[in-house]
């Protein structure tokens, strides 16, 4: 009786929830199709054009004079302005015309708002969503709190050449693992309710297949089979969209030969018809425009109709549609009923958001007071940067050391704030970044001795510094005293107990438009490293980077390793938190390091050849001057303490195709400290109508072993585990064998097979 009466409660309240939704959704669209009656061509044409304002560029400036467009409705969204005040200056301007229809405000914000998170490649190495997902609901706060609506990220393009600069921007080779975290950021910036007040539009990009350009050099261009782009490139794209994200943006590169701007087949074919996605599509920067030099079309009048016909709703920053459409109209080569469209689709964004019923929500200095920088937000930025960073050596337990002695910390990364906050750190406040240095004093008590020197400069490549740096900074070209600076270091290091060196790259280094040739740390920085090598201190080498570098040197001689690549606001005091103890290290690399650049692409989820790699056999598939294995392998990080794994035990050899399997296996912690450990779990289709990975991450789990315990750790295996696309593109499972490996990383794993019948 009673449950019958949870039950009956339970369906009314479905149905109301239900009524209530299909009600509001009727209001809206008769909200937004009373306005587009009332809207002039022109008008609706403004709502099209996304322009920056002068607060900071990543491109070519187009169309300045953003203010007069914006007073004359030629312009319906912003980007690069923020602040309460600002944005408000700026939507007044847009109540003044004549329908009074309010701006929408878009920004780069990509790894948090003012409180800066490390970057993505580096916060995924945490293999935690619930962070990542608070990471980007801290940033929608803060975002919204200054003024902001809509952000550009997540960035989800799988990327398996670290000689581009923008593997910084996401979470690195791995398919499965980059739906996880598409998911878990849409999670965070949306939230459940986009009209809550501290929610903004999250923007999916760059789509599509933006990881694949050639040679890993920016802007490049994209080749690969459909079979490719449909079960390793697009499932990130496609979890973002079914996660609910509220925009897309189209990527620079070509699609089989039409840039994916133009790409009718790519914009409405897969993601409109096949994904059912219905948001509203931006392009890149100026990206319609781009399509001149791609060579499809002519001129801009030509660039806009592919534009347009392939299913872009907005312009960014191009100026194509605000100065073309009309004549497109005219010309009968988009119809008003495209147009509609494409303005339903802005303006539903704006009114999910309440702009409509209080333009200026999102423009209260009390709140940006309160909310920006607040002690929890760094709090956070602080755990999750220590969770970020990856242990890659550590012989004889050199760490973590001991709060004692003399310290010497040597190096360009040392003690600069700009590099702390990364690439796209876009509102970011440097002056507010903790580096290591500093990091290093606020934990260690007057007790100990701390010494510093600088070494070197980041390069003694100046030309390469210019490029980097899009703005000059007062290093820039000065290698006149590099020599000195590198005898004062090594003076130093004698002095010390134990030397940290803190190496690598600047932030502009990696980011847009940072590719490398080669990537390792720049010759004047090893230079450094060598010397102090040779003065026989032990050397903690703490890495800074946008991208996986190749360290064989470093990986043979330096005693310790640790990764950080750029953490954030807090950067310093998370190193230091590993360094000494505080926290024992847990990050895994979600993209492998190769052993040289030659090597690249490297993956793990390789298919395998007809020759597979066998070392006594010259006609298999290998270098002669390198091995095939990678430097560390994806999965890979260590710990303070040991993880021990039993033996892998199937709950059967046999799996029907409505069963399921537990894949049990036993981890101890049997070092000398209490830690978290990833246990990961792979699969491997032995046998297919079409090649398959050698293996394929499907799993995993964050554990955390006090030192001397043990767990039993469980996988469930579903046939969702074994489908992919067949011979025919089949979304299927084969039956066959198949092999389940767990184990610490994607190399050092245990086996097992089974069937599925
Ligand atoms: C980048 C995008 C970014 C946009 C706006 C472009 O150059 O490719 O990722 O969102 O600029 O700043």
């Amino acid at each position: 009786m009673k449950r019958t009466g949870w039950l009956l409660l339970t369906a009314a309240l479905l149905i109301a929830t239900a009524l209530r939704a299909q009600q509001q959704q009727t209001q809206k669209e008769q909200f937004i199709n009373k306005l587009l009656q009332r809207m002039t061509l022109q008008e609706k044409i403004g709502q099209l054009n996304l322009l920056t304002s002068d607060m900071d560029v990543t491109g070519p400036f187009m169309k300045p004079g953003y203010k007069k467009d914006i007073e004359t409705g030629a312009c319906g969204a912003i980007f690069n302005a923020y602040t309460p005040q600002y944005t408000r200056q700026l939507q007044e301007m847009a109540l003044k015309t004549r329908l009074k229809i309010p701006l929408l405000f878009g920004y780069d914000v990509i790894h948090g708002h003012k409180t800066i998170f490390p970057i993505p490649l580096g916060e995924a190495c945490t293999w935690d969503m619930a962070l990542m997902q608070k990471s980007a609901r801290i940033a929608a706060v803060e975002a919204s709190a200054d003024g902001l609506h809509w952000t550009y990220s997540p960035m989800v393009d799988i990327a398996r050449d670290p000689r581009w600069g923008r593997v910084a921007e996401g979470v690195g080779e791995d398919t499965w693992y980059g739906m996880q975290v598409a998911k878990a950021k849409v999670k965070g910036y949306q939230g459940t309710d986009l009209s809550a007040d501290s929610t903004v539009l999250a923007c999916v990009k760059h789509f599509a297949l933006y990881g694949a350009i050639e040679a890993g050099r920016d802007y490049n261009t994209v080749d690969m089979s459909r079979r490719r782009m449909y079960q390793e490139y697009l499932p990130p794209y496609k979890a973002a969209v079914d996660a609910g994200v509220a925009t897309v943006m189209t990527s620079f590169n070509e699609i089989d030969g039409i840039p994916a701007t133009g790409n009718k087949w790519l914009l409405t074919d897969l993601l409109r018809e096949q994904w059912g996605f219905n948001g509203f599509v931006v392009t890149d920067y100026t990206a319609i425009n781009e399509m001149i030099a791609h060579g499809v079309a002519e001129d801009e009048l030509e660039a806009g109709a592919l534009a347009m016909n392939a299913g872009v709703d907005m312009d960014m920053q191009g100026g194509v549609y605000a100065g073309q459409l009309k004549k497109l109209v005219e010309q009968k080569k988009v119809t008003m009923q495209q147009i509609d469209t494409a303005v339903y689709r802005v303006l539903a964004a704006k009114y999910d958001l309440g702009l409509f019923s209080d333009p200026f929500r999102y423009c209260d200095p009390a709140r940006a007071q309160r909310e920006i920088m607040r002690p929890a937000h760094l709090q956070a930025a602080r755990e999750i940067a220590k969770r970020s960073i990856v242990l890659l050596k550590n012989e004889k337990q050199l760490l973590p050391l001991r709060k004692q002695g003399t310290i010497a910390v040597i190096g360009p990364l040392a003690n600069s704030q700009r590099d702390m906050i990364g690439n796209w750190s876009a509102a970011g406040d440097a002056s507010k970044a903790v580096t290591l240095l500093q990091g290093i004093k606020n934990k260690l008590g007057s007790g100990v001795k701390i010494l510093y020197e600088q070494g070197a400069y980041i390069t003694g490549d100046t030309g390469m510094l210019k490029k980097a740096l899009q703005k000059p900074r007062l290093e820039t070209a000065d290698t006149a005293n590099a020599a000195q600076m590198l005898n004062d270091a090594v003076s130093l290091a004698q002095q010390a107990d134990v030397v940290i060196m803190a190496l690598g790259e600047s932030q502009g280094m990696s980011g847009e438009a940072a590719s490398r040739s080669g990537i390792g740390i720049p010759d004047n920085q090893q230079q450094l490293l060598k010397a102090v090598y040779a003065t026989g201190k032990p050397v903690v080498l703490v890495l800074m980077n946008g991208r996986p570098l190749t360290l064989e040197w470093e990986d043979a001689h330096i005693s310790a390793i640790l990764e950080t690549w750029f953490l954030g606001t807090e950067a310093g005091n998370a190193i230091a938190d590993v360094l000494f103890g505080d926290y024992n290290p847990a990050g895994k690399i979600t993209m492998t390091f190769p052993r040289n650049t030659g090597q690249i692409p490297i993956y793990y989820n390789h298919r395998s050849t007809g020759r597979p790699l066998n070392p006594d056999n010259k006609y298999t598939s290998k270098y002669l001057d390198v091995s095939n294995d990678p430097l560390y392998p994806f999965g890979y990080g260590l710990s303070y303490t040991k993880f021990t794994y039993g033996p892998l035990q199937l709950s059967s050899r046999q799996m029907s195709r409505g069963g399921q399997l537990r894949a049990s296996i036993q981890v101890s912690n049997t070092g000398g400290y209490d830690g978290e450990e990833v246990v990961q779990l792979y699969i491997r289709d032995k046998v297919g109508s079409v090649t398959r990975p050698v293996k394929e991450l499907k799993g995993f789990k964050k554990i955390f072993l006090e030192k001397g315990q043990s767990t039993t750790v469980t996988f469930i295996i579903h046939l969702e585990d074994l489908e992919f696309y067949d011979k025919d593109m089949q979304w299927t499972a084969e039956p066959g064998e198949f092999t389940v490996f767990v184990g610490t990383n994607s190399r050092d794993v245990q086996a097992a097979d089974f069937t599925l019948n």
